[in-house]
């Protein structure tokens, strides 16, 4: 594919030569055989939605579609009319927000990355479940989503739907009053409701004994995330032209920053650290935790810190080996901490296993706030330190390298071995874990997209000319209502034109010979209203009444037959998704309909389906045929719906059928398998 890009693109620089006249032509990727190679069957789900990425660093490239995977497979649809969440396990834990299987601390990395997609539905379905009427922020974590929630708004510029929740936003963070200290003006948080568990402060807390819950200080990440809920809030209230809230929110954000300057930030260390807010027997209130943790690098995220040296000093620790710089990835701390890599706490099924801790190993999530602060740096800060773009671009290629497995394939668990690399904790709900974010480091980061709120398109590429990718493109990718592309060839000769391409819609809008920034005027186009289809099927959770469904075979699987009905869609081998049928050749899954509050069975009106089959090469296959059947009954007789509009089967992928609307209590799902195959029935929906 490569090799014909290169050729497209000789062919015609050459012609342009010719002609020398009017904007380069549009050279689309070819998007067809991305999706191809990347989602297989599953292909459909990302064509209308994703933006595509091309590089010279096919690792990237990988990784780049492997995280709108990872994306899709954490979409969960709550059904009727409650519209998608992102989860941050794939499948339900036992602390999550129920019956919702929501988390509120990985939703900044969730929206973070979900603005980015053409599909609004994702991130505006999903801030209506944090603010809306179901409060699925529910404070269990620490959280910047007011922040998101105005980061989502720079890229689509949908200032109605950004400031609708705005009395509940403030509700929220003022709420966060329980955690102040009035005397230091600092917030405090318990490290383990930081969503880090075993860190500096929760381990020396303990007495160096444990760690899992205790330790509750002043972090520099509680304090930066509510600096910039306080900013995000004065900006949302700006927009609704409230002057008064805008002026109160920024005067706190302001507060905030120089409190945090003034006392989280150790001289000695030359960084941002902890001071304790508990005192006991092992720790004093308001000494500094005893060494650098990678959660200092938190506030550059935000653009807390003034632009001076003082601050920018912290960088060289990052880039230290002996440091935070791990050999496979940032430490959360340093080696010469006397509890560094301790391991205190293990699976409660499997005691040999390890389980999360955050006193050595690397986090993609906190390597997130890094890279994403270091852009920050790198894009506006004059004062660097010793942090430059191809340090920048070499840990951004580390942190890609943390994607893969110990087989090459990617597969991104919670923590990592800083020192010897692989994951540390691999337990049943590890894989495709969703805490972190990688799309907005490539698009806002590397390939320099730096989102505004006036009518302005701002590209600043990081990439290092001699260390960095040589050439990439990124396109379709939305902002303001259209679609906007970026190119950059080092020399010219992969898509025939040196330097930096910009389109929108198309159209070439700016260009440079050189990488530098651009900055083009942008009106803001109509966005298109969002579409929300809404299944009826999903059953939130295995004990919920309605919708319920039962099964041919291996029915007392109940976990397994709530799997095919969850509102779960994902492909991978890891992680089982679904109900899983025996050898048997003629099969069925029925679905009894509910109210839409789930209390009693119920007639719906249906006039579709989308079907999800899983396969593999030896065990699950996608059936050789399937009917849709009514009943008004679950005990049957059941009847065929007639003239179905109906594709194939289609494994791991989406298989569709339609038909005129009618109204059922009873559905079932009839097919016939290949010999010596079973089903997995990752999800049976209707519309
Ligand atoms: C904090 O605010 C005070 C009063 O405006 C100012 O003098 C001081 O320099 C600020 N300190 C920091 C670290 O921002
Ligand atoms: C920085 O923290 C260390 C460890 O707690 C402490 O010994 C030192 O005094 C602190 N530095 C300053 C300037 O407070
Ligand atoms: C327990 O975990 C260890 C280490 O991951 C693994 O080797 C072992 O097979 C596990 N035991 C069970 C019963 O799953
Ligand atoms: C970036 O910094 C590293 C050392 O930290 C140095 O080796 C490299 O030459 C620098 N790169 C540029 C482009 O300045
Ligand atoms: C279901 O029944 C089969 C056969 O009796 C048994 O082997 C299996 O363990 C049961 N599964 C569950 C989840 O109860
Ligand atoms: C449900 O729909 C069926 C088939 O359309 C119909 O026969 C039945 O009367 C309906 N039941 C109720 C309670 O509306």
């Amino acid at each position: 594919m490569f090799h014909q890009l290169a050729n497209w693109s000789f062919i015609i620089a050459f012609a342009l030569d010719q002609v020398k006249a009017g904007p380069v032509i549009k050279r689309s990727l070819d998007t067809n055989a991305i999706l191809q190679q990347h989602y297989g069957n599953d292909a459909e789900w990302y064509s209308n939605r994703i933006p595509f990425f091309d590089s010279s660093d096919e690792k990237l490239n990988e990784i780049y579609y492997y995280r709108w995977q990872i994306f899709r497979a954490h979409q969960r649809d709550l059904g009727n009319d409650y519209g998608f969440i992102t989860t941050e396990f794939a499948d339900d834990v036992s602390w999550q927000l129920s019956p919702w299987a929501s988390l509120n601390d990985a939703t900044g990395f969730h929206l973070n990355e979900g603005r980015w997609c053409r599909d609004r539905r994702f991130t505006h379905d999903y801030i209506n479940h944090m603010f809306g009427e179901r409060k699925g922020n529910d404070r269990h974590f620490s959280d910047y989503m007011a922040d998101s929630v105005w980061n989502v708004y720079l890229v689509d510029h949908d200032s109605q739907a950004a400031t609708q929740y705005l009395d509940q936003i403030k509700t929220v963070y003022d709420q966060w009053n329980d955690h102040f200290d009035m005397s230091k003006g600092l917030y405090y948080i318990e490290p383990i409701a930081d969503a880090t568990e075993f860190t500096i402060s929760s381990i020396d807390a303990s007495g160096g004994t444990g760690g899992f819950t205790g330790g509750t200080s002043f972090r520099p990440s509680i304090n930066s995330y509510m600096y910039a809920n306080f900013k995000a809030i004065a900006q949302l209230a700006r927009l609704t032209s409230d002057e008064n809230s805008a002026e109160t929110y920024e005067r706190r954000a302001n507060i905030l920053k120089n409190q945090t300057q003034t006392n989280l930030w150790n001289s000695t260390f030359e960084h941002f650290i902890d001071r304790f807010q508990v005192n006991n027997d092992y720790v004093k209130y308001f000494d500094f935790i005893r060494g650098r943790e990678l959660v200092g690098y938190v506030p550059f995220m935000f653009d807390l810190p003034d632009d001076t040296s003082v601050y920018a000093a912290s960088w060289s620790h990052v880039l230290d080996a002996n440091l935070l710089g791990g050999q496979y990835g940032m430490r959360t701390n340093e080696p010469s901490y006397e509890h560094y890599m301790q391991q205190y706490r293990y699976d409660v099924v499997n005691s040999s296993r390890p389980e999360c801790q955050w006193n050595g190993p690397v986090w993609p999530f906190q390597t997130t706030q890094v890279l994403l602060g270091m852009s920050n740096v790198l894009d506006h800060y004059n004062n660097k330190g010793d942090l430059n773009i191809s340090q920048f671009n070499r840990l951004l290629s580390q942190y890609v390298d943390l994607h893969y497995d110990s087989n090459g394939k990617p597969n991104l668990e919670e923590d990592y071995n800083p020192d010897k690399g692989g994951a540390i904790v691999g337990l049943d709900r590890s894989p495709h874990y969703f805490h972190s974010g990688f799309v907005d480091i490539v698009l806002g980061g590397l390939v320099g997209i730096r989102p505004r709120s006036d009518d302005k398109l701002e590209i600043n590429p990081l990439v290092d000319q001699n260390s960095g990718p040589s050439w990439f493109r990124a396109e379709e990718v939305p902002y303001h209502g259209s679609n906007i592309a970026v190119q950059y060839d080092r020399d010219g000769s992969h898509y025939g034109t040196k330097g930096l391409v910009i389109e929108r819609d198309g159209q070439q809008v700016a260009a440079s010979a050189t990488l530098q920034r651009i900055i083009v005027d942008y009106a803001p186009k109509d966005l298109l209203p969002i579409d929300r289809p809404s299944a009826i099927s999903i059953q939130l959770q295995e004990s919920s009444a309605y919708p319920r469904g039962s099964a041919s075979s291996n029915a007392n699987d109940t976990t397994k037959i709530h799997d095919a009905i969850d509102g779960r869609v994902w492909f991978t081998s890891e992680l089982a998704n679904g109900w899983e049928s025996d050898t048997n050749a003629n099969q069925w899954y029925a679905i009894e309909l509910g109210n839409s509050d789930g209390s009693a069975a119920s007639n719906r009106t249906i006039s579709r389906a989308e079907i999800a089959w899983f396969a593999d090469d030896n065990t699950f296959a996608a059936p050789d045929s399937y009917t849709i059947e009514t009943s008004t009954s679950n005990q049957g007789p059941w009847t065929a719906i007639p003239n179905v509009q109906q594709i194939k089967p289609l494994a791991n992928g989406i298989t569709h059928a339609q038909w005129t609307s009618l109204d059922t209590s009873n559905v079932r799902l009839s097919f016939t398998l290949p010999s010596g195959k079973r089903a997995r029935l990752t999800e049976f929906k209707l519309f």
